[in-house]
């Protein structure tokens, strides 16, 4: 398809008035072309009006106010090059923003990490209370991406130190720039690692989203999907390359009463038939998928080291449903 024919209609955007029918345009335009949500957004709507705040160089809280008023010519320039990008070239709407609310905070994004949505936002309260969130010192987020985990664990585990890995360079650039937003310079470490590499602990908590995804999976996720990270995403033909990687150092590095909290996906069955013996929690998220594997260093001890022959894992994962439009929450 050329460049031309793939260009908004004049005809149908000269009729736009208002920033409100720019918003209800953009909504129609993203529902009519089959845009997959799923990366930080739950509809077309919401991500049609984070696009138009963004082209007004509003704050979301703002868009209201505007709604009813004339859309400026400027703006409305920006926001039809939004769309087509959106729309057409199925470019991720936190891309094209260039950042992701997340667990309350702002967090810059680009393709070089994965925008985020992991389900452990959910469980950080649930750590916090077992744990004691005063009584974490050292904890660390493994495949930290744009920080976000690492950045919230911060915030809340007070005290905590936190090392925050991650395998690619441009990611770890990424998590720099979100730890100097947060002003979090003192507490949180990255450092550039396999999973834990060699970083020793001993953790209180570690907490990691890896890639988790099937190999063969890859040619079917849509397009929006498909320019985040790959090696965000995929782990190997069936999908634990780094969990297997993240249990075996666990058991190693975690304190006495420290715990592992690991989003897998729909890995769950799978893990359970290559580690019979771990006696591992499954934590519960507001979806009821429950895919957040939850670990005491006992447990990772006995369950662990000994893993039965390896099966690939077949079936759906996390992420993947997300792309079938189960979106995360902003
Ligand atoms: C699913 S993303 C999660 C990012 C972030 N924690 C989040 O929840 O949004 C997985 C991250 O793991 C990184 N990664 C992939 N393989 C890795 C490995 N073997 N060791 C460390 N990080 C890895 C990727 O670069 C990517 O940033």
């Amino acid at each position: 398809m050329g460049e031309t024919a793939r260009r908004l209609p004049d005809t149908v955007l000269r009729r736009l008035r208002t920033a409100g029918d720019w918003l209800r345009y953009g909504a129609r335009l993203l529902e009519r072309s089959g845009a997959a949500h799923g990366q930080g957004f739950l509809d077309a709507g919401e991500e049609s009006a984070t696009l138009l705040a963004h082209a007004l160089g509003l704050p979301w809280e703002a868009l209201g106010e505007a709604l009813p008023r004339p859309m400026p010519v400027p703006a409305a320039a920006r926001l039809r090059d939004l769309l087509e990008r959106r729309a057409l070239d199925r470019e991720p709407t936190a891309y094209l923003t260039g950042e992701a609310w997340f667990g309350g905070l702002r967090f810059r994004v680009d393709p070089r990490v994965l925008i985020p949505r992991s389900y452990l936002v959910e469980c950080l309260p649930t750590l916090a209370e077992r744990l004691g969130a005063e009584r974490v010192r050292r904890a660390a987020d493994a495949c930290t991406g744009s920080g976000c985990l690492a950045i919230l664990m911060a915030k809340a585990f007070p005290d905590a130190v936190v090392d925050a890995t991650d395998l690619s360079p441009g990611a770890l650039e990424v998590a720099r720039l979100n730890v100097a937003d947060h002003g979090l310079g003192a507490r949180v470490r990255l450092a550039l690692a396999d999973g834990l590499g060699d970083l020793r602990g001993p953790y209180d908590l570690i907490v990691s989203n890896p890639p988790y995804e099937p190999e063969e999976l890859r040619s079917t996720l849509p397009d929006e999907f498909r320019r985040e990270p790959a090696m965000a995403l995929f782990a190997g033909a069936d999908g634990m390359d780094v969990v297997r990687t993240l249990l075996a150092q666990s058991a190693e590095r975690l304190s006495p009463g420290g715990l592992l909290a690991m989003e897998v996906g729909g890995l769950r069955g799978a893990i359970e038939v290559a580690y019979p013996e771990l006696r591992a929690e499954w934590l519960p998220t507001a979806d009821g998928s429950d895919c957040v594997l939850c670990a005491t260093r006992a447990a990772l001890r006995a369950g662990v080291t000994k893993p039965a022959a390896r099966r690939a894992s077949r079936g759906g994962t996390g992420r993947a449903r997300a792309a079938r439009g189960k979106g995360r929450a902003r």
